[in-house]
């Protein structure tokens, strides 16, 4: 295996990931960041933020995996034959991606390549950060004017796009074993080098106890730079509109008296429909898909281009949230002083992540109707409590469920699949009304327990 030194800016959950994979399969990599409290504890092996493996991955990699502030870019550079760029690219007012990170990190670059001794072959600069289609051209501009602001003369790079699919929670399995992996370059030597780079990973030759899976080849998908970055929108795009086709069909469900989760297997088991991803509920939240709803929206409206597929998908989404509410109000009619559960407060299991939570969007809706919101999550407790000043965290499902007059299943966390409905019965107030809005519950055995189970889509049990 030919070893590459490697140098990652970001360590997010793309940067952390990207760079402990690559360290795992043989190459030598320092992750930098410009937060020095986070480098600091990252060299003491703690990752801030809970994402399953990652730490142990971070662990066996120890000995080709570095850590650095972003203060030592130039040395990195100087030292790497590629370099990723794995920034945030948070939602901008109008809900364009704002990419002043990735602008900043680009112009660095440019100064730390142009104030470096010439070099024997070009950097790679390769892009993770999820940037609007157009945004590589960009981004090499700033290289070049970094460049040019320290007088570098003959400095060289390439850039390339490769867009990272890693779901949260997953993070160390889809990095390992990805379902693709793509390069978008007008460059052959960026090309080549990403492609030597990632054959570990594509050929699956590198040895791991991690997934029993037999090994077979990783699609490697090479493009250009357009079309990768379309591709990481357009899959996000796709998925979050699939979750909304089967919330719209779930609604229906409910109107005229089918179950959803039938529905969806019986669609699912069409292979060109494919089952994943028609789990219907209170709709999709996260880091990735509303942000990146958001900006194809706005890249299409840059053009005065319409979007209505797009458009009705986070409508969907929106309304789906609105539900919960309603299904709230059916049953309770006004909910001023009314004491609500949120079971699950992360936006979805195995990650302590509340970006785009629907979490937080119906604590805020209750509150502002009155109602009072108790919250329960496995690991998201205390950042929800820090975040969500409307919600009144405790660590003990049960102790959430203690004197309510509803729960509203938010996430399907083990803990919270696993609850004993009898037990929440005790525990609730008449009506004790149970929104399961991961349809995770056991509906027949809640109601058994003498709780008025209401799921998404389920329409025998909408009463
Ligand atoms: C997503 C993409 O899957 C990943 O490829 C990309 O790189 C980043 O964005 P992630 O945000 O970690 O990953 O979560 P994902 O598992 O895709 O779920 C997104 C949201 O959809 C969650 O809120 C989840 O609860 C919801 N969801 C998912 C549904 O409501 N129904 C489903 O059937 C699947």
């Amino acid at each position: 295996m030919e070893q590459f030194d490697v140098g990652v800016v970001g360590t997010g959950y793309v940067g952390l990931a990207t760079g402990a994979s690559l360290a795992y399969v043989g190459h030598r990599v320092t992750c930098l960041d410009n937060d020095q409290e986070r480098v600091a504890s990252l060299r003491e092996g703690k990752i801030p933020f809970y994402e399953p493996g990652l730490q142990e991955l971070i662990g066996k990699s120890a000995g080709r995996l570095r850590f650095a502030s972003s203060q030592r870019l130039t040395e990195v550079i100087r030292e790497s034959d590629v370099l990723f760029v794995a920034v945030g690219t948070p939602q901008g007012g109008d809900g364009s991606a704002d990419l002043s990170n990735v602008a900043d990190v680009a112009r660095a670059i440019g100064r730390s390549l142009g104030g470096s001794p010439p070099r024997e072959l070009p950097l790679v600069v390769a892009n993770k950060s999820t940037v609007p289609v157009g945004s590589a051209y960009y981004v090499s501009t700033l290289v070049g004017e970094g460049i040019d602001e320290v007088g570098g003369k003959g400095a060289e790079f390439r850039v390339a796009s490769n867009p990272e699919f890693l779901r949260e929670g997953n993070a160390v399995h889809d990095s390992l074993f990805p379902d693709r992996v793509v390069v978008g370059t007008d460059s052959r030597e960026a090309l080549d080098a990403l492609r030597t780079l990632y054959s570990p990973i594509v050929e699956q030759s590198f040895p791991t106890q991690w997934d029993p899976r037999p090994k077979v080849a990783v699609p490697f998908v090479t493009t250009d730079l357009a079309s990768a970055e379309m591709i990481k929108y357009a899959s996000n795009a796709f998925l979050a509109t699939k979750i909304s086709f089967i919330n719209e069909v779930a609604n229906l469900c409910e109107l005229v008296g089918a179950d959803i989760s039938e529905v969806a297997y019986g669609i699912g088991l069409d292979e060109r429909i494919a089952p994943r991803f028609l789990s219907a509920g209170l709709g999709w939240g996260g880091s990735c898909f509303p942000k990146d709803v958001a900006a194809l929206r706005a890249t299409a409206r840059e053009y005065e281009h319409e979007t209505p597929l797009l458009d009705a998908a986070a409508t969907v989404n929106e309304r789906q949230r609105r539900r919960v509410i309603q299904k709230l109000q059916r049953e309770l009619h006004s909910l001023k002083g009314r004491r609500v559960a949120l079971l699950g407060l992360s936006f979805k299991p195995n990650t302590d992540d509340l970006r785009g939570a629907p979490s937080l969007a119906i604590a805020s809706a209750l509150t502002s109707l009155g109602a009072r919101v108790v919250g329960y999550d496995p690991v998201a407790g205390k950042a929800a409590a820090k975040l969500a000043p409307d919600i009144q965290a405790v660590f003990d499902p049960y102790e959430a469920l203690r004197g309510t007059h509803a729960a509203v299943v938010v996430t399907e966390w083990g803990e919270v699949r696993g609850l004993d409905p009898k037990k929440v019965a005790s525990l609730m107030r008449d009506p004790k009304l149970i929104v399961d809005g991961r349809n995770a519950l056991d509906a027949a055995a809640s109601r058994e327990a003498g709780l008025l189970y209401r799921g998404f889509g389920r329409g025998y049990d909408t009463g």
